[in-house]
């Protein structure tokens, strides 16, 4: 009798990490596992882990020692760690957490199968964790239509019309505050055949979006030094386009020091490339940039801005702020609030500052009290939902070419998609197949989405 053997995937942290459980997955279908949505089935468990924030770090550690329980009740169970908790604590997290039985880092998950193998066979702690600064991404060739799919809300999978093409991977700009290039490791691209290729195979199996991924994709093709070692991103983006099936692309994310005009004017000639653009800023004061090794003031960071609206007046940005910085004083805070007034972002995700392991800013002896930083953050997000409101009310009356996602969760009969400056809209409609395009007249701008009529 053939028993079928289940895996489940838990990812936390960000789209990489998504692409990654998902490369996963698909491994460990290959070793005939089958997903499963229900950790307690499991004989395989996989945590693909985030360490960016404190926050991201404690849940981990939480869901963990859930853990321990399955573990005793089925000891055959193997439990692996992957990602950037498992990079940053190696072996430590094994003495935290003896259940662990695999320990994987974010450039070692290819060798994941060997390892559940070894798990199965030993039943001793396997560890990857090496971080080499020559890594190549390895060539991953993506699953057939029938191949093995995550689908939960809490296990990585991404719509079978969209995907995620990792295009590089790590940094090389070692922002103060930042835990990426001790867990990332280096920038490293892909070669562009590999991409191309990998993007008509998901083209031919249906995939209608593609998003490429990176910590940097700015940079991507440049080594250390600045030079080019493939083609460039406005390179690789003009390739892509020319996919045929492909009809939106999209990337993130970038650093604002690395937006080139020749990126800038994609933005006017690739049709296909969505007019969105998250830039990060962090913060609005150039003293508080500064001591984040940021590479860029706020005026500059204004002149991209104005740039890529010239260019594409509808363009859709957004951020990601940092409040409480080290040393962060009100008058920073107010410049930052400022920032917010003066770019008018379609969406920003903040966050309050947290030490990260071996980053400079740790030893920084000016910290925030964390009372302040929770102030700030309720000032700030109270300002930001007030402008996405008044952006989103911007849409009303005007017809946005909407990609069906799937049926709405608010309300029966109702369907879900997004514009091409990548906002949701929910709207009335029959039946409609994910990945197609429909014109959507918005009625009504939300605090997170928009209301419409299919016309
Ligand atoms: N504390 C708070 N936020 C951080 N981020 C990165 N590191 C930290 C930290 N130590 C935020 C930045 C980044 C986003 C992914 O997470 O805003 O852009
Ligand atoms: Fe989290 Fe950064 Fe690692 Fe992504 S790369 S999982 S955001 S720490």
């Amino acid at each position: 009798m053939n028993i079928e053997k289940l895996a489940y995937i838990e990812t936390f942290g960000c789209q990489m990490n998504e692409r990654d459980s998902e490369i996963m997955g698909q491994m460990l279908g290959n070793l005939h596992y089958s997903p499963t949505t229900d950790m307690k089935q499991a004989d395989v468990i996989v945590i693909n882990t985030c360490s960016i924030r404190d926050k991201a770090e404690q849940k981990v550690y939480s869901l963990l020692g859930r853990l321990k329980k399955l573990k005793k009740k089925k000891p055959s169970l193997i439990i692996s760690v992957a990602g950037c908790v498992a990079q940053q604590e190696g072996k430590r997290l094994q003495d935290r957490m003896e259940h662990v039985d695999i320990v994987i880092g974010p450039q070692q998950i290819y060798r994941l199968p060997e390892l559940v193998s070894k798990a199965a066979q030993k039943g001793k702690l396997q560890m990857a964790v090496e971080l080499s600064a020559g890594f190549v991404i390895p060539r991953y060739s993506p699953p057939s239509p029938a191949g093995i799919s995550y689908k939960s809300e809490k296990v990585a999978s991404s719509p079978a019309f969209k995907k995620f093409v990792t295009i590089m991977q790590g940094c090389n700009n070692f922002c103060t505050y930042c835990v990426v290039p001790y867990t990332r490791g280096r920038e490293t691209s892909r070669v562009a055949e590999d991409i191309i290729a990998e993007i008509s195979n998901l083209a031919e199996q249906g995939v209608r979006e593609v998003t490429l991924l990176g910590q940097n994709v700015n940079s991507y093709g440049k080594i250390s030094d600045g030079s080019l070692q493939h083609i460039s991103f406005p390179e690789l983006l003009k390739r892509v386009s020319t996919i045929d099936g492909i009809k939106r692309i999209r990337f993130t994310t970038s650093h604002p020091k690395d937006l080139s005009a020749e990126l800038i004017e994609c933005f006017a000639t690739i049709e296909k490339l969505c007019p969105h653009f998250h830039l990060p800023v962090q913060s609005g004061s150039n003293r508080i940039l500064k001591k984040m090794n940021r590479k860029y003031t706020i005026e500059k960071y204004l002149d991209r801005v104005a740039s890529l609206r010239k260019v594409r007046p509808d363009i859709s940005l957004t951020t990601d702020i940092i409040v409480g910085f080290p040393g962060e004083t009100d008058e920073d805070f107010q410049a930052t609030l400022q920032l917010l007034d003066r770019v008018r972002y379609h969406g920003a995700f903040s966050f309050k500052y947290s030490d990260r392991p071996q980053t400079k800013a740790i030893a920084f002896d000016d910290k925030v009290e964390e009372q302040v930083k929770s102030e700030r953050l309720r000032i700030l997000q109270e300002r930001q939902n007030d402008i996405c409101l008044q952006r989103n009310r911007e849409y009303e009356g005007s017809v946005q070419l909407v990609m069906v996602e799937g049926e709405s969760k608010n309300a029966a009969g109702q369907w879900s998609g997004r514009t091409m400056s990548n906002i949701i809209v929910n709207f009335d409609s029959p039946a409609l197949s994910p990945g197609r395009e429909v014109h959507v007249k918005i009625t009504e701008g939300l605090l997170h989405s928009l209301r419409g009529v299919m016309i």
